[in-house]
C-alpha cells in the first residue's frame, strides 16, 4: 500500500500568518521543508490542492516542489480551465481531480463523472497527453466508477469522508459501499485508491476494503505532526498502513 502525503495544512498554516507574502524568506512554515520531511518519514508520493481561491497552496509551491522533491507529485485540483493551464505547465506525475466549491472547508463530497462526462473526458485526455495519470475522487458509488473509466481515466480514488464519519451499522454500510466500488473498479481495470478522513484507528475498518493500491492522507499526519514532527507522523502513518492485503 503506497502512501501519498497531502501537506495542504502546512501551507495552511502559513497562510494565517503571512497570507500577503507566502514568499517571504520568514515565511514559515516551509512548505518544501515539510515536503522533504514527508520524503524522509517514507511517503511514495506528495500532494497538493491548489485550490481556484489560493487559500492554502500556492502555484509557487507547486512549483517548487516539483523542482525539488525527488517524489512524485499529486497535483488535486477542479476541473477547470485556468487549473488545467497550471497543470500543463506544472506536469505533474498524477492528477487528482475533485470538485470545489468556495464555501467548503474542505473538499466534501465526490466529482460527478456522469453527470459531466464529455467535459470531463476532454480534461482527462489534455492531462494524460500531458503526462499526468488522472485520477477521479469519487463517491463510492459504482455508477461514479463506471462513469470514471467510461471517460478514459486510469484511476480513481475513492472518498472516505462519511466512511470516517459514521460508526456502527452506518460505518457498516459505507465499508459495504467502498467494497462494491472498488470491487467494480478493479474488475474495469482502473487502479483504485482512497483518501478523506483516513486515521489510524479506522484502518482496521479500512482494511476490509480490497484492490486499494493508495492511500492519500493529510489532516491527521500533520496533526499528529504538531506533537511529533512531520518526519515521524508519516513513519508512523507508513507503518500503520503496511498491514493492508488484499
Ligand atoms: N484526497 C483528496 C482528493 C482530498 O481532497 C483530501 C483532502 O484534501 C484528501 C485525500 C486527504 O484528506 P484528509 O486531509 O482528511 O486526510
Amino acid at each position: 500500500m503506497l502512501l501519498g502525503v497531502n501537506i495542504d495544512h502546512v501551507a495552511t498554516l502559513r497562510q494565517a500568518r503571512y497570507a500577503t507574502m507566502p514568499d517571504a524568506p520568514h515565511a514559515e512554515p516551509r512548505v518544501l521543508e515539510a515536503a522533504r520531511a514527508a520524503l524522509e518519514g517514507g511517503a511514495d508520493s506528495i500532494t497538493l490542492h491548489v485550490r481556484e481561491d489560493r487559500r492554502h497552496m500556492q502555484d509557487a509551491d507547486a512549483f517548487a516542489v516539483r523542482r525539488e522533491i525527488p517524489l512524485p507529485l499529486n497535483l488535486e485540483m477542479g476541473a477547470t480551465q485556468a487549473m488545467l493551464d497550471v497543470a500543463l505547465k506544472l506536469k505533474p506525475d498524477y492528477v487528482c481531480l475533485v470538485p470545489e466549491r468556495r464555501q467548503e472547508i474542505t473538499t466534501e463530497g465526490g466529482l460527478d463523472v456522469a453527470g459531466h462526462r464529455d467535459s470531463l473526458r476532454e480534461l482527462v485526455a489534455a492531462l494524460q497527453a500531458n503526462g499526468s495519470r488522472v485520477s477521479m475522487f469519487i463517491d463510492p458509488d459504482v455508477c461514479q466508477v463506471e462513469a470514471s473509466a467510461a471517460i478514459g481515466a486510469p484511476m480513481i480514488e475513492l472518498h472516505t469522508g462519511r466512511f470516517a464519519n459514521t460508526l456502527g451499522a452506518e460505518r457498516n454500510a459505507e465499508v459495504e459501499r467502498l467494497i462494491a466500488a472498488a470491487t467494480r473498479g478493479h474488475e474495469l481495470g482502473l487502479e483504485v485508491h482512497a483518501g478523506h478522513g483516513i486515521q489510524i484507528p479506522n484502518l482496521a475498518d479500512l482494511n476490509r476494503v480490497p484492490y486499494l493500491s493508495e492511500l492519500n492522507i493529510g489532516h491527521t499526519i500533520i496533526a499528529r505532526a504538531v506533537f511529533i514532527g512531520l518526519t515521524a507522523a508519516v513513519r508512523e502513518m507508513k507503518a500503520a498502513i503496511s498491514s493492508y492485503r488484499w
